[in-house]
């Protein structure tokens, strides 16, 4: 009897833990960032994707650390005038993908500095997306390190042909 009733609180228990469980993780992978690589001078697409809205719905505040002002959208309307110095002239948003739920934003001429957590909030439905960006040293072409080994390479046939030349040109 004792037993019965032990296995069905244990039972009821165990099937409890299930729902928390499966909302546990819907948590932890909501809160999983997206991580972007990005090249100094290059370029950058941070996504948010939501579902479709009119755009004169649309109103979505891109942060950069949570503070930074990176771009404001309100009720469809780009509003830079609180955009932080650190991105002027450096943004860009696609209303043609609105419609399609994306509003993601393009960053441009990448900096060291712009490394870090980016958010893009959707006020209307208390929704935050993060990306987490890392921008690398561009690897430098080796044109320049090239043409170095070229023109000591270049010397140094030089000096080859000279050494091999000159018992002739003793003779001479
Ligand atoms: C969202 O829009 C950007 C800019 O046009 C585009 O590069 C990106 O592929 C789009 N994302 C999706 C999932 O459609």
């Amino acid at each position: 009897m004792f037993k019965e009733i032990a296995m069905k609180i244990t039972g009821t228990k165990e099937r409890s833990w299930l729902p928390v469980c499966v909302i546990l993780l819907l948590a932890l992978q909501d809160s999983s960032q997206e991580r972007v690589e990005g090249f100094t001078r290059g370029k950058v697409i941070l996504t948010c994707r939501y579902n479709a809205m009119p755009t004169e719905e649309v109103t979505i505040f891109w942060r950069y650390k949570d503070d930074r002002n990176v771009y404001n959208i309100v009720s469809g309307k780009s509003d830079l005038t609180d955009q932080h110095r650190q991105f002027r002239d450096r943004t860009r948003i696609f209303p043609e993908e609105w419609a399609k739920g994306n509003f993601s934003l393009l960053l441009t001429d990448l900096k060291d500095s712009d490394s870090g957590s980016y958010s893009c909030f959707i006020p209307r439905m208390n929704i935050r997306h993060q990306v987490e960006l890392s921008v690398q040293e561009k690897p430098t072409p080796e044109v320049g390190s090239k043409s170095s080994s070229m023109s000591i390479k270049g010397q140094n046939l030089i000096l080859f042909l000279v050494l091999l030349l000159s018992p002739d040109l003793h003779f001479l």
